[in-house]
C-alpha cells in the first residue's frame, strides 16, 4: 500500500516538476492513515513555502480521475505534512492480493547466511545469557530463511578452553591410578567438579598452573588427555541438545572452537605472510586500531607466548573455516554485549589478513536482569542456570490458575517457551530487561501467553468462508484491523533487514491488541451471511499471520489453553 502512495505522490510531484523520492510514512494521527513529509525538504531546495509546494501537490491528487479508488481524503496540514486517508475499496483490495500472495509477498533474497548462535561451554551449566544467544539467534535465522535465503547455524561449543583443563584436573584427581580409557564419570559429576575446580583454581596458584598446562597440551593433542575430553564432550554436549530441543532452538553444524584449531596449520603462515603479525614479549599479535577509533582499541593476541591459541585465535580459524566451506556473504554473530570488543578485534584483524570479505555483524544484547534491575543472580550469588528459569517460569504459570494444573505436558512446554521468548524478543536485543515471571506468565498484557490466547480464541469464532471479500469494511475496528494486516510484509522485510526480531514482536501484540478489539466490538453470530464471510476472511487470515510471525520467533501454537 505504501509503496503504492508513493507511486501516486511521484507522479503529482514530477507533473508539478519537483525533483523527488517520496516517502509515504504510517501516521499517529486521529483519522489520518499516512503522512508524507517531503514537503520540508523541497522546500529548502526549491526555496517556497512548504504549504505552497503542498497546496499544488494536494489539489493535482485531488483533481485524480480515480481519486476514489484509493483515497478517502488528502489533505494539507501545517506546518507542512500531507495526510492522507485511504478509502475501505483501496484497503480491500490491497487485502485480497494479500491473501493469495505466498509468503505475504515478501521480497525474496538468496544470500548465504552462517549464524552462531550458540556459544555453551561444555562442562558448564548454561545460564540465562545462553538463553537470549539462543532464543535472539533462532529467531534472526527463521526470518532470514523465511527470506529465502540459504541460512546455516552453527552452535560454536566452548570445547577447548580452560575450563576443560579443569575439568580433567580433576578427574585425574578423583580417579587416581585409574587407566583413562576406564574411567567412568556422569553429568552430575560434571556438574559438581567444574565449580568445584573453577574455586580451587582461583585460590591455588599452582593448581591453575596445572590446569593451564592441561588446557595447552590438550591443545597440542595430547592423545591421554583427549580421551578423557572426548567424554567430557559427550556427556555434555547430550545434556546442552536436551536444553536446546526444549527451546525448539536448532543448529545445522555442531562444530567447536576446536575444530578451528584446525586450520590454523593453514591460516597461521597465510596471516604472517601478511606482515602484519608483531612479536610483543614473545607473544604474537596484530594491531587492530584505527586512526579515527575513540577508546584504545588493543591487539589482538593471535599466539600468547608459551605458543597457547586463544578465544580470538579460534574465532579467525572459524571465519577461515565458514569462507572455505561456504564462502558466505554474511556471518553473523549474537553474544552478549560485552564482546563487542572481542568481534570489532576480530573483524578488523579478518580484514587486515584479507581472510575473508563478506559482511561481519556482531549484535551484542543486553543483560536479562531481576527485579532489582542488575543481572539476575541466583539467591547464592552465581548466575541463573537456564533450566532453573524454566522451572520457576513453568511453576509461576502452572500457580496462576487451577485449570493451568490439568494441562497436558505437550502444551504446558509450549505455554513456557512463548512466555520466555516473547518477554525476550519484545525487546530490542540491545536493551537489558528485567525478567518479570509473574508479570510475563499473565494471560493479559504484553506477553507471549496473551498472543497465544487471542489467537486460540479466533480460532473458535471461525467458520468455513468462500474466500471472497466483498468490497466493504463494515466498522473501524474492522477498518484498523485490516490495514494493519497490510503491514505484515513491511515488518518481516524490515526485521529481515535490521536483524531485528523485536520488530515481528511489537507488532504481534499490535495486531493481537486489534484483533481483540474486534472481536469483542463485533458479534460473529446472528448477523447478515455477507458480513460473517468477510469477518471469517479477514479473522482467518489474522490467524495465519499471527500463527506465521509466531513461528518465526519460535513460539507454536498449543492446543488449548
Ligand atoms: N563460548 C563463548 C562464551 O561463552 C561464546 C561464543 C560466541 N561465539 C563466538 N564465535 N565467539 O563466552
Amino acid at each position: 500500500m505504501q509503496e503504492k502512495l508513493e507511486d501516486i505522490l511521484n507522479q503529482a510531484f514530477k507533473k508539478l516538476g519537483y525533483e523527488v523520492d517520496a516517502k509515504v510514512v504510517k501516521s499517529k494521527e486521529e483519522n489520518v492513515d499516512f503522512q508524507c513529509d517531503n514537503l520540508f525538504s523541497l522546500a529548502k531546495e526549491y526555496h517556497k513555502a512548504p504549504l505552497v509546494i503542498g497546496e499544488d501537490i494536494v489539489k493535482t491528487i485531488n483533481e485524480m480521475d480515480d481519486f476514489s479508488l484509493y483515497f478517502n481524503s488528502v489533505t494539507l496540514a501545517k506546518p507542512g505534512f500531507i495526510n492522507i486517508c485511504v478509502s475501505d475499496e483501496f484497503i480491500n483490495k490491497m487485502l485480497k492480493e494479500l491473501i493469495n500472495k505466498d509468503k505475504f509477498g515478501i521480497e525474496e533474497e538468496h544470500n548465504t547466511i552462517v549464524i552462531d548462535y550458540g556459544g555453551p561451554n561444555v562442562a558448564k551449566p548454561l545460564h540465562v545469557g545462553h538463553l537470549r544467544t539462543a532464543i535472539i539467534g533462532q529467531a534472526i535465522y527463521n526470518i532470514l530463511k523465511f527470506k529465502g535465503n540459504k541460512v546455516i547455524g552453527d552452535v560454536h561449543l566452548g570445547d577447548i578452553g580452560t575450563q576443560m583443563g579443569q575439568v580433567i584436573y580433576g578427574i585425574i584427581r578423583d580417579f587416581p591410578n585409574t587407566d583413562f580409557k576406564d574411567i567412568e564419570f556422569d553429568l552430575d559429576y560434571l556438574n559438581k567438579t567444574y565449580p568445584e575446580m573453577s574455586a580451587l583454581c582461583k585460590e591455588n596458584d599452582d593448581v591453575k598452573a596445572k590446569c593451564l598446562k592441561i588446557t595447552k597440551d590438550l591443545q597440542d593433542g595430547n592423545s591421554n588427555y583427549k580421551i578423557l575430553w572426548k567424554k567430557i564432550c559427550d556427556i555434555s554436549i547430550a545434556d546442552i541438545k536436551r536444553l536446546y530441543e526444549y527451546l525448539d532452538v536448532h543448529f545445522d553444524l555442531w562444530y567447536g572452537e576446536s575444530d578451528s584449531y584446525k586450520q590454523f596449520s593453514e591460516m597461521i603462515p597465510f596471516i604472517e605472510s601478511k606482515g602484519i603479525v608483531k612479536e610483543d614479549d614473545g607473544a604474537k599479535i596484530i594491531d587492530v586500531k584505527e586512526d579515527d577509533d575513540k577508546i584504545d582499541i588493543p591487539p589482538l593476541i593471535l599466539q600468547k607466548s608459551d605458543g597457547a591459541y586463544l578465544y580470538a585465535t579460534s574465532d579467525l580459524g572459524t571465519i577461515w573455516q565458514r569462507k572455505k566451506d561456504f564462502n558466505p556473504d554474511a556471518i553473523i554473530y549474537v553474544t552478549d554485549n560485552r564482546q563487542a570488543l572481542h568481534f570489532k578485534q576480530v573483524f578488523r584483524a579478518t580484514r587486515k589478513a584479507n581472510i575473508y570479505d563478506g559482511s561481519l555483524e556482531h549484535y551484542g544484547y543486553g543483560t536479562v536482569n531481576g527485579p532489582d534491575n542488575k543481572p539476575f543472580k541466583t539467591r547464592e550469588g552465581g548466575a541463573l542456570k537456564l533450566e532453573s528459569l524454566i522451572k520457576e517460569v513453568k511453576d509461576e504459570f502452572i500457580n496462576l490458575r487451577e485449570e493451568n494444573k490439568n494441562m497436558g505436558s505437550e502444551d504446558l512446554d509450549k505455554i513456557v517457551n512463548a512466555i520466555i521468548k516473547f518477554a525476550d524478543l519484545q525487546n530490542d536485543l540491545t536493551r537489558n530487561y528485567i525478567f518479570d515471571i509473574k508479570k510475563f506468565s499473565e494471560v493479559n498484557g504484553k506477553t507471549g501467553s496473551y498472543i497465544l490466547y487471542s489467537y486460540l480464541r479466533i480460532n473458535k469464532l471461525l467458520s468455513n468462508n468462500d474466500g471472497n471479500l466483498s468490497s466493504e469494511i463494515y466498522n473501524d475496528v474492522d477498518r484498523a484491523l485490516r490495514l494493519k494486516l497490510l503491514d505484515v510484509s513491511n515488518v518481516i522485510n524490515e526485521a529481515a533487514l535490521e536483524r531485528k526480531p523485536h520488530y515481528i514482536a511489537n507488532y504481534l501484540y499490535e495486531l493481537a491488541v486489534i484483533a481483540n478489539n474486534f472481536y469483542e466490538a463485533n458479534k460473529m453470530n446472528g448477523i447478515d451471511e455477507k458480513i460473517r464471510n468477510d469477518y471469517d476472511i479477514v479473522l482467518s487470515f489474522n490467524n495465519k499471520v499471527l500463527k506465521k510471525l509466531l513461528s518465526l520467533l519460535g513460539i507454536s501454537i498449543p492446543k488449548a489453553m
